[in-house]
Parts: C-alpha cells; sequence; structure tokens
C-alpha cells in the first residue's frame, strides 16, 4: 500500500521521541493505521546538528515549504515551540488541506480561535493531545468519553519540570537552581524554562482544559498565575512540619455559568492523592455530574510519553485518511461564559 506521509517541523526532544515510535514501532503502526507511516521530511535550524537517532540522508531540511509545499505530506507535526512561526506554518499547512499534529501549547492556548477557525474553513484536522500533560490521555477523554457530562471542576498537577523541582526541594532538600537544570537536561523543562516556573505553561494548559470541559473559550490571559520561583527551603519545611506538601496546581470551576481559572502553589495534605503525584507525572482530577469524581495521571513530560500521545494523533489522522473519512473533533462550538476574576 501506498505509505501515508508525514512531514515534521521540529526534532528536538518530542520530535525525536516521535521519530523514534514511528520507526521502531512500524510494523504495529501499519497494521493499525491500515497503510505504513512513513516520515517524508523534518524541518529543522540546523540539519548538521547531532539527534540521537540515525535519519537517512535527504530527510533533514532547513526549508519549510519542503513539508509546507509539498503535495505529498498528508499529515503536518508540528513540534517546533513557541508562537511563530509554528503560527505561521500550521494556519499553511490547513491551508493547503493538510491535517495537523502540534504539541504547541502556547498557541493552542492564545490563538486556538485562530486556528480552530482554519480547521473547520479548510475541512482537515488539528489535534494537539500532547499539549497537556504529556502522554496522560485527556484531550481526548474530555473531548469524547465525558462529552455527556456536565463538568464542573477540573483540577491538578500539570506542569512536570515544577513538580519534579518541588519533589527534589522536598525529598532530599535540593537547590531550586540546580534541580531546574536536572528537569531541562531530561527534557522536562520548556526552551526557555520561564514558562515553567512561573506558572505559564501551567495556565495555557489549564486554559485549554477549561475551554474543553466548559465548552467556553479560555486563554492563558484569563488565567491567574502564581509559579513557584517564590517558595524556598523554609516554604517546604514549615508544610513538611505540619503534614503538608507543596505542590502548583492548575484548578478550573464552572459554578452558576461563571468560570474561574488559576494556577498557584497550594499546601496539600500529605494524605490526599496528587499529595503522592512525583518527579515529573501529572495528575488531573475531572468531575462531571454523570460520572462523579475521575482522575488521569502518568508522566507529565519528557520525550517518549509526550511523543507517545503525538503519534496516536498522527495514527488517529491516518486512520481517518486511509478511510477516507474527516474525524474532526475540535471545540469550535463554544459558548461565551463569563470569567471570574481572583485575587487572592
Ligand atoms: P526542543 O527540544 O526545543 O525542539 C524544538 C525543535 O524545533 C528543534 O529541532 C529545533 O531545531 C526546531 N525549531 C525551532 N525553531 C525552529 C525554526 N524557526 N525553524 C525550524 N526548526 C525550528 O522542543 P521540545 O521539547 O521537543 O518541544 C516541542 C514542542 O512540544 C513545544 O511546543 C513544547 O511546548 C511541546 N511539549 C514538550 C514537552 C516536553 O516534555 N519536552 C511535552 C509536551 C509538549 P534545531 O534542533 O535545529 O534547533
Ligand atoms: N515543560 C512542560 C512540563 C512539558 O514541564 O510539564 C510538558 O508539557
Amino acid at each position: 500500500q501506498a505509505p501515508i506521509k508525514v512531514g515534521m517541523l521540529g526534532m528536538g526532544t518530542v520530535g525525536r521521541g516521535v521519530y523514534k515510535i514511528l520507526t521502531g514501532n512500524a510494523d504495529l503502526i501499519t497494521a493499525r493505521a491500515g497503510r505504513p507511516v512513513q516520515i517524508e521530511k523534518i524541518v529543522v535550524r540546523d540539519t548538521t546538528k547531532s539527534r540521537g537517532v540515525t535519519v537517512p540522508d535527504g530527510v533533514l531540511t532547513a526549508d519549510a515549504a519542503a513539508v509546507l509545499e509539498n503535495p505529498d505530506i498528508d499529515i503536518v507535526v508540528e513540534l517546533m515551540g513557541g508562537n511563530e512561526p509554528a503560527k505561521e506554518y500550521i494556519l499553511k499547512a490547513l491551508k493547503a488541506g493538510k491535517q495537523v499534529v502540534t504539541a504547541n501549547k502556547d498557541l493552542i492556548a492564545g490563538y486556538g480561535k485562530e486556528l480552530f477557525d482554519a480547521e473547520k474553513e479548510h475541512d482537515t484536522d488539528l489535534m494537539f493531545e500532547a499539549s497537556v500533560a504529556g502522554g496522560i490521555p485527556i484531550i481526548r477523554p474530555l473531548k469524547m468519553c465525558l462529552a455527556g457530562n456536565k463538568v464542573t471542576d477540573v483540577m491538578g498537577i500539570i506542569n512536570g519540570t515544577t513538580n519534579y523541582i518541588l519533589t527534589k526541594m522536598t525529598r532530599f532538600g535540593s537547590d531550586f537552581n540546580d534541580v531546574l537544570k536536572e528537569a531541562q537536561a531530561l527534557g522536562y523543562a520548556e526552551s526557555d524554562p520561564t514558562a515553567d516556573v512561573e506558572g505559564h505553561d501551567a495556565a495555557r494548559k489549564i486554559a485549554i482544559l477549561a475551554s474543553i470541559a466548559f465548552n467556553t473559550r479560555v486563554t492563558s490571559r484569563d488565567v491567574y498565575v502564581e509559579g513557584i520561583t517564590r517558595i524556598d527551603a523554609t516554604d517546604i519545611k514549615y508544610a513538611t512540619e505540619l503534614g503538608y506538601i507543596v505542590k502548583l496546581l492548575g484548578i478550573a470551576k464552572e459554578r452558576d455559568g461563571e468560570v474561574e481559572v488559576r494556577v498557584h502553589p497550594v499546601f496539600i495534605p500529605g494524605s490526599h492523592p496528587l499529595a503522592a503525584v512525583s518527579d515529573a507525572n501529572n495528575a488531573i482530577f475531572v468531575a462531571g455530574d454523570a460520572v462523579g469524581e475521575t482522575m488521569f495521571y502518568g508522566p507529565g513530560a519528557g520525550e517518549m510519553p509526550t511523543a507517545s500521545a503525538v503519534v496516536g494523533d498522527i495514527m488517529e489522522v491516518a486512520r481517518n485518511i486511509t478511510g477516507g473519512v474527516n474525524g474532526r473533533i475540535s471545540c469550535t462550538c463554544f459558548e461565551e461564559k463569563p470569567i471570574k476574576p481572583i485575587g487572592l
């Protein structure tokens, strides 16, 4: 069978993982997608840089047109990060009728309307499972499996870097900056880790989750944000003495049609399930009127877990291509709900 062709934009931490899964699990992917899924081109800034995997000659390129203007490419996978040129490239790909998969929460949280409008206009798919909580399935469950619920609460640990830092500070008394360096080396942190430690990454994620859960439009600009840079050894010591653990939480609630969205450090009782979520793991509670309380737990950042979510999206659109259907499940049918101002 003719392969379904993938063009990747970026091959850093996550891109390398996607490459490993698509090549290493090629047989099962072919069986499940109905056709082989083949990486045709990968756009990077520096084609000479060592990538830790062997990429065939001619696949790496610094020319984005090799993906965006290539009629052979069916699926564009954006793993560059940041706002531009990622947004311009995604819009171009959607306009060209290509299916798009991204892990880019900055874009989905900041420019979701523009992107989902383009997805609808060009009758294609924009998938973003990896944009929240790394390898944990949460976007699809909220959009699909829990769609019959009136969701009232979404709350949890949604940044792996800060959870890693807080875990090490609590368990070993480690220095904030030393542990941040470790998190960067492990591939958990954003290219500018300020977004992680100041809470903006978690704000983007809770904005995405709240938008889907409450069927409204919440952007990162609507979220009250406080990060962990002011947490020091004394805070951790007092928390421990009192039987608490410090965690950075994203919290979203809908009450009487009004939405509240915030990110800040919280003292959690040591007996609470979130207190046991360590290292770069994430955990998200979702409460719905029919289902009750559910919890989603797993690796929230890093090469292979995040790539797992990206490849899940690639597989979904690949199956749709094989089946000749467009399976768009995007959030383009929002109601506008008021956002409650937060002053803590
Ligand atoms: P990364 O390691 O910094 O990799 C970025 C890649 O994009 C690199 O290959 C880089 O090329 C390429 N790139 C950047 N700007 C470019 C440009 N203007 N033109 C061409 N190529 C460009 O980033 P990452 O950690 O893989 O993250 C990728 C995306 O996934 C981000 O949106 C991030 O927020 C998201 N994400 C990451 C994680 C995680 O755990 N790391 C988890 C969930 C979501 P060079 O290699 O040549 O520099
Ligand atoms: N920098 C992010 C984190 C990557 O630490 O959670 C996963 O989105």
